[in-house]
């Protein structure tokens, strides 16, 4: 990706002085340290177990993964947030929900998969509510384009599972048009068990757009077992 994401961390305003906590966010045992981690994970060794693995990008303050992981205890969830603040919140929270199903990793979400995720290691990617980035001249920097496609189809194990919610009705016509593209194939949309009533599944945004009476995009993908 051509962009300076600590720019762009920047213009998202995700790093803010408002963004302070009153109290010390506490990133260990849960939020790794990038620089150590094996090329690709090795989820079983990282886990300690052979549990299937899902992966949420852009985890923002950890309420999906929090909830999931205390309700799927023998699934493995791994979460990334480039922006610092959300990520040590995060980390935070599921330290202090006993979540040891879970681990995060503050990093770049393609820069990380290409760089660390072995083929066909993951049983499902989440993505809620990606950055649309608006501006006709900033839709580059958006996360669900073909390469990252590509990568989801080298990440899944047959018949894992893609799924994404946007509010935004414009990138969702992008998103759906590169999955249809992809050789993923399109299945029903499932909501989690962790949304609440009406929910699509039950994050910070989408519980902050649905009180501004956003609509809400959702799809899911599987990648195909080989004949
Ligand atoms: C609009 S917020 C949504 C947060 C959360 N998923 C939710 O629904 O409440 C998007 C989040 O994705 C993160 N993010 C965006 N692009 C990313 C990337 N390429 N790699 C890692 N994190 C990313 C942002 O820092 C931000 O926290």
């Amino acid at each position: 990706m051509d962009c300076d994401y600590t720019q762009i961390i920047h213009q998202r305003g995700y790093n803010s002085p408002a963004m302070q906590s009153h109290r010390e966010l506490i990133v260990e045992p849960i939020g790794l340290n990038p620089d150590a981690l094996a090329r690709p994970i090795d989820f079983s060794a990282l886990f300690g177990n052979d549990g299937p693995v899902e992966l949420e990008i852009g985890m923002g303050k950890g309420t999906f993964l929090t909830e999931q992981a205390l309700a799927r205890p023998q699934t493995n969830f791994l979460g990334i947030e480039w922006a610092n603040w959300y990520w040590r919140y995060a980390s935070d929270r599921l330290r202090r929900h006993e979540c040891l199903n879970a681990r995060t990793v503050r990093a770049e979400a393609m820069f990380f998969i290409r760089e660390h995720v072995a083929d066909a290691s993951l049983a499902v990617v989440h993505v809620y509510f990606p950055d649309p980035w608006p501006k006709k001249r900033h839709h580059k920097r958006r996360l669900i384009q073909e390469p990252f496609l590509q990568q989801v189809q080298r990440i899944l194990v047959p018949g894992g599972r893609l799924q994404v919610v946007t509010d935004h009705a414009d990138y969702f016509q992008q998103i759906e048009a590169v999955v249809t593209a992809s050789p993923l194939k399109i299945i029903e949309y499932n909501r989690p068990g962790s949304a609440g009533e009406g929910e699509f599944v039950g994050t910070n945004f989408e519980r902050k757009y649905r009180r501004e009476g956003r609509p809400f995009h959702a799809i899911a993908a599987v990648k195909q077992v080989a004949e």
